[in-house]
């Protein structure tokens, strides 16, 4: 059963998922297996639209398998009620969207405080550490991709959640913004004993992560 603070680690199992395209189903993911180990930090490279978020996605619970075990923290997610999903994620996973998806009605800093009830002291910390102290009062309409990409960085942060999931976090990032943001995600995993998973095109930063895998033709192969 789950209990709050399991261990930081991730089991995807034999994943399968296809999509509608037409009058045909175009499978994505053909039987994809991943497992990220407390302490671990993994990357997926490969060319755009492969399934790279679509497997994120399954990972962090924001859509089902076909087919296929999703164990998260110690829990098999694929058997949960999707009543116990929402809890589950919120408490489990600090998910870096590839959108950002920041709430456009409160400010950079209320994104933390007001969602995740994280103290100001932490905020400003955290905003510090990423460079953006200074747009803690600014809405998300105002800030650059950059600024908005890393306010999400310090929300996955603030849970005390043992999973991240990273869809290309340094996307709207120049290379030395993008390498801190990289930086912090592998201290963030060795500091507090969480996992990481990390989407990403930028192979600059492949040599902070433990593991990197290629999705190609729906499936994960360890490069
Ligand atoms: N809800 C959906 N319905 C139908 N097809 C979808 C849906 N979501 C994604 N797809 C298709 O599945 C494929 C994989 O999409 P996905 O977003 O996982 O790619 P990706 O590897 O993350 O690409 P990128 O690097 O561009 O972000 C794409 O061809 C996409 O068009
Ligand atoms: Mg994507």
């Amino acid at each position: 059963m789950y209990s709050q603070g399991g261990r930081g680690e991730a089991k995807l199992s034999n994943i399968v998922k296809s999509y509608e395209d037409g009058r045909t189903r175009r499978t994505i993911l053909s039987q994809v297996n991943l497992t990220v180990k407390e302490g671990g930090y993994a990357a997926i490279v490969g060319p755009s639209g492969c399934g790279k978020s679509t497997l994120l996605n399954i990972a962090g619970m924001m859509l089902s398998p076909d087919e296929g075990e999703v164990d998260l923290c110690g829990t098999n997610v694929t058997k949960l009620s999707p009543g116990k999903w929402t809890k589950l994620r919120k408490e489990q996973i600090g998910f870096i969207f590839q959108s950002h998806q920041l709430l456009p009605y409160l400010k950079a800093g209320e994104q933390l405080s007001v969602l995740l009830k994280t103290s100001q002291t932490e905020v400003q910390g955290l905003f510090q550490e990423l460079g953006i102290e200074n747009i803690i009062d600014q809405y998300p309409a105002k800030l650059s991709g950059g600024e908005r990409q890393r306010v999400a960085i310090a929300r996955a942060f603030a849970t005390d959640a043992k999973l991240i999931l990273a869809d290309e976090p340094t996307a709207s990032l120049d290379s030395e913004r993008g390498r801190h943001a990289v930086e912090m995600i592998q201290m963030e995993v060795h500091r507090r004993s969480k996992a990481a998973v990390m989407v990403t095109h930028d192979e600059r930063v492949l040599d902070l992560v433990d593991t990197i895998y290629r999705m190609e033709d729906g499936k994960l192969r360890a490069v």
